[in-house]
């Protein structure tokens, strides 16, 4: 791996991706994309982690995609390309993935914090989606998870406007969980991965992909499918043990079966 670095026992049942491209502010470019897209399949696939954080650095998550990689293609070569099943691919991680951002998450960086189940901010972070300033618009998911979050108005302010926000105005917008001092972005989001890591890693993957799910159906059938899920959570041995646990007043010991 050459522009991300994986820690898959970072701590107990967490597993760390850092986006590792410093002197280009994490610029997304194919093979970054690629690298990150297999190393979430293999973190999903290690039955050691529970919970995924990823992050950049201090100055930045993530400034897009590498516009520098960008610039001379025809949209015929974007659409051979086909990037975006990479992305896809990563929204497929069924395991809650959190995404500790700290400087600029701009244009792509700000769709990969958003295709992550949460977002802990430092206060220095800034979100944005500037692709218009440079004469495109947002492509991995921009326009519609940006909307789902802040709303229409805010949504299209920033998407028209390509300026950026401050992690107290993405906090009041709901567009991230939490902000923290700079220096303790990172350990925030180890925190609160660390706090579901103790859960059901069965439950917490069933609960993701019910919440999910709202954002892609219409009521009755999201309900549908979260009832499913709740049924299929009673054929897990964590089910057995979450309630027994509960009635015999001690703590529960889940192990993910
Ligand atoms: C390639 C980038 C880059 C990017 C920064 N760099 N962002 N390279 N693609 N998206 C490089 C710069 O060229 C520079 O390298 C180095 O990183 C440091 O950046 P500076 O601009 O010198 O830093 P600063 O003055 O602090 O400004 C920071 C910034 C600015 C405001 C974040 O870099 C910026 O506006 N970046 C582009 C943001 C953007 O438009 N993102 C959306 C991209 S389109 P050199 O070698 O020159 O010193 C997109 C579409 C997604 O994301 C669609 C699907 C994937």
């Amino acid at each position: 791996m050459e522009f991300i670095q994986v820690n898959n026992q970072y701590k107990k049942h967490v597993a760390l991706i850092n986006l590792n491209r410093p002197k280009e502010l994490n610029a997304l470019n194919l093979q970054l994309m690629g690298e990150l897209r297999d190393a979430l399949k293999a973190l999903d696939e290690d039955d050691n982690v529970r919970v995924i954080v990823l992050t950049g650095n201090e100055k930045a998550f993530a400034a897009g995609a590498d516009i520098k990689q960008m610039a001379g293609k025809t949209a015929i070569d974007m659409l051979n390309v086909d990037q975006f099943s990479t992305w896809d691919q990563i929204k497929k991680t069924k395991k809650p993935l959190i995404a500790a951002v700290s400087g600029f998450a701009l244009g792509g960086g700000c769709e990969l914090a958003m295709t992550c189940d949460m977002i802990v901010a430092s206060e220095t972070a800034k979100f944005g989606q500037p692709e218009i300033k440079i004469g495109v618009m947002p492509g991995a998911g921009g326009t519609q998870r940006l909307t789902r979050a802040i709303g229409k108005a805010r949504a299209m302010e920033l998407v028209l406007t390509g300026k950026f926000i401050s992690a107290d105005e993405a906090l009041g917008y709901g567009l991230v969980n939490k902000v923290v001092p700079t220096e303790m972005y990172l350990e925030a989001a180890v925190d609160l991965a660390l706090e579901i890591a103790q859960m059901s890693p069965v439950a917490a993957k069933l609960a993701k992909e019910s919440v999910n799910r709202a954002y892609e159906t219409h009521l009755d059938e999201g309900l549908h499918f979260e009832r499913k899920n709740f049924y299929l959570a009673f054929a897990s041995e964590d089910q057995t043990e979450g309630m027994k646990a509960f009635v015999e007043k001690r703590k529960p010991e889940f192990t993910g079966k």
